[in-house]
């Protein structure tokens, strides 16, 4: 771990109390209840995690909470029947909530929606409706790559009605990935767009689907969502293949039962990226993952009837799933999504929709903060922000002038924040202030969760000031594994401490009040703009490439995107790297991955430093990478290379 950024945030000492104003009206009476109640939740789990669930639709209640016979296979609610999305939508139509909005939609150029629950629902069962109608049923795997429109929402809670495993494809992977996806999961169905809108100009996404599913037997169905009425995204639909989302659910019913799932069966399966060239399918349940992001969501949202929130993430990624779709709506929330990009059709495009719809909770990333920081204070100051009143991130560890920041200029000193650590494999926030509870640090995640018993150990399992961040409890929506491949789940997560404990990849620092501070990744998982790349997928994308013999990819910090990537190439005998020959590749990492893959640099290199095993020195690369001094050598097989490779990214 790197020790100047332990360094940095010993240092940092301003703590910021509840206001009083809030902390009167908080779910949580303050510090000692908070206390009080996660004492309970890890020394009774069951009665905790048991009234969390009563407070849900259950068709059947469980037989057991939580059920350790095939550990670290935790279930939760075994026994138990409910329905996520009945959970999510049908559970607010008898009462005040019926005709409340669920979903504003507000469309990059302008053009919004507004969806009730009780629209919501009638559009859900006919969307559900004309799932069934393509055959599609429970245990089915349906993968799904739409931008950020209704729809994509709906799809969800569709799957989720009638027992279908989703597994939405962010809309910014390549047609390769999409495949690679598909193929995991072995999945028939896919539903996707014809486009949407980002930065002015149509994204066509039907042609990237038609590529990825080219020759592919499994694929039968592809149901396509017209963006617009007229021409703009105009798509080749192909005959007996396609299907036009409209004429779908035209005549459908608009009433479908949910389906009564067993708390365990299967709700979606997210794929994301590992230490190892192939993405895993994470995969999460119904019951443990709808109570888990229920109450996480209501508590440290703080979640009231009258709040509009606002989550800027794409439902492409976990946030998007635990915290724009099912755990606000969960809540009977009004959630605000929006299509396109932040700065368009200028740098005050977010702080417009917070005035707009008068939203009084926000949710983003520190990419986000940072990148509104560079924009400048005018563009949220030529807009009313007064309806907060509280704020959240999400994705990576948050540099404190970036939270002062949000702090001063979104927050007017009165926001509580919210950071909030967690991953796509825990389903749901796991390190959080508790808003009008938890006095916080500008950098620090603060304190656990309900339930949660985390800890910083060293590699001996022995609790530490600084090491690696451990869950040593099971939680609800802890993932259920890697779809197709339960080995990988216990070498990736519990390879460590016995088995006993989980480990989700970080490391982490705790400082005398019991904070933690999230450091950062431990492994090769770079986290770029908060989207998860492994480095070594990137790696095997570039041996594809017929003039590359080895190559290694590390993470280097970048102002905006947080971490960036710098990859290290080594070409085959003969060939002379070139500006062009960097074009290529990068073209090739967009084509395999996705454009947001791209690193910031490519070096061409004549070797890579490597041990005397053969291991090559990621560490070392990062130092020269970012231009450090560089720490030990004694165990390079070659110590010439180093200083080779460093003038030579000096000069570049
Ligand atoms: C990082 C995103 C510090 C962390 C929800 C984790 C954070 C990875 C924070 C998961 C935070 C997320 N502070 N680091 N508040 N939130 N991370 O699966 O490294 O896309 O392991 O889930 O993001 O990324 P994922």
């Amino acid at each position: 771990m790197d020790s100047q950024e332990i360094n940095v945030v010993l240092h940092e000492n301003r703590t910021f109390p509840p206001s009083k104003e809030f902390q009167d009206q908080a779910h949580i009476a303050g510090m000692d209840a908070y206390r009080e109640l996660h004492k309970k939740s890890i020394e009774d789990p069951d009665t905790f995690w048991a009234e969390a669930a009563d407070e849900l639709h259950w068709f059947k209640k469980w037989d057991q909470v939580m059920d350790d016979s095939e550990k670290p296979f935790y279930k939760w609610f075994t026994g138990g029947k409910t329905n996520l999305c009945y959970n999510c939508v049908d559970r607010h139509l008898d009462g005040p909530n019926r005709n409340k909005a669920a979903i504003i939609w507000e469309g990059e150029p302008g053009d919004s929606r507004v969806l009730t629950y009780y629209d919501l629902h009638r559009e859900i069962c006919k969307f559900a409706n004309g799932l069934k109608s393509l055959g599609i049923k429970k245990g089915d795997r349906v993968a799904i790559y739409l931008p950020m429109i209704p729809e994509l929402a709906m799809a969800l809670l569709a799957c989720a009605r009638i027992g279908a495993v989703h597994s939405v494809v962010f809309a910014g992977f390549s047609a390769d990935s999409i495949k690679d996806r598909i193929l995991d999961m072995d999945a028939k169905w896919v539903i996707t767009g014809d486009g949407a809108w980002r930065r002015g100009k149509p994204l066509h996404l039907k042609p990237i689907v038609d590529e990825a599913i080219e020759g592919l037997n499994c694929v039968e169905k592809v149901v396509v969502v017209q963006r617009d009425d007229g021409d703009t995204f105009d798509c080749d639909m192909k005959e007996g293949r396609d299907v036009d989302y409209h004429e779908l659910v035209k005549d459908q019913s608009k009433e479908c039962p949910a389906e009564e799932l067993d708390s365990e069966d299967m709700l979606f399966l997210l794929y994301t990226s590992g230490t190892t060239g192939k993405p895993k399918g994470i995969m999460h349940t119904q019951g443990g993952y709808m109570v888990y992001t229920y109450l996480t969501a209501k508590y440290i949202f703080d979640l009231k009837p009258e709040d509009v929130y606002f989550c800027t993430a794409d439902i492409g990624w976990i946030t998007g799933h635990s915290y724009l779709v099912y755990g606000p709506l969960a809540n009977a929330a009004t959630c605000v999504m929006y299509e396109g990009a932040p700065n368009y059709p200028d740098n005050g495009r977010f702080w417009a929709i917070v005035e707009k719809y008068g939203a009084t909770i926000f949710y983003t990333a520190p990419t986000a903060i940072r990148a509104f920081m560079k924009w400048g204070d005018q563009w949220p100051e030529s807009y009313d922000l007064s309806s907060l009143r509280l704020l959240g991130t999400v994705g990576e560890p948050i540099n404190p002038e970036a939270w002062m920041w949000y702090h001063e200029k979104i927050g007017s000193e009165k926001c509580p924040i919210v950071d909030t650590w967690w991953q796509t494999e825990t389903g749901g926030v796991m390190l959080t202030p508790l808003p009008g509870v938890t006095s916080t640090k500008p950098g620090s995640a603060t304190l656990p969760f309900f339930g949660v018993d985390a800890a910083v150990v060293n590699e001996a399992g022995e609790e530490k000031q600084a090491g690696l961040l451990t869950i040593r409890k099971p939680w609800p929506a802890i993932t259920r594994g890697v779809y197709g491949d339960p080995e990988r789940f216990k070498d990736t997560y519990w390879c460590n401490w016995d088995g006993k404990y989980y480990f989700p990849g970080d490391g982490a620092k705790i400082d005398e009040d019991g904070y933690f501070w999230v450091l950062g990744r431990v492994d090769d998982v770079v986290n770029v703009s908060g989207h998860r790349i492994g480095t070594a997928e990137l790696e095997s994308v570039y041996v594809e490439h017929p003039t590359v013999a080895e190559s290694a990819v590390v993470g280097i910090k970048h102002e905006i995107k947080g971490q960036g990537l710098a990859s290290f190439v080594t070409l085959r005998e003969g060939i002379e790297g070139s500006d062009e020959l960097k074009k290529e590749l990068d073209e090739l990492v967009a084509k395999k991955i996705g454009k947001f893959a791209k690193p910031e640099k490519i070096i061409f290199t004549i070797d890579l430093p490597k041990t005397r095993s053969g291991k090559i020195m990621r560490r070392l690369l990062r130092d020269i990478a970012e231009g450090r001094a560089l720490g030990n050598v004694t165990t390079l097989a070659d110590p010439s290379i180093v200083e080779s490779l460093k003038g030579q990214y000096s000069e570049d």
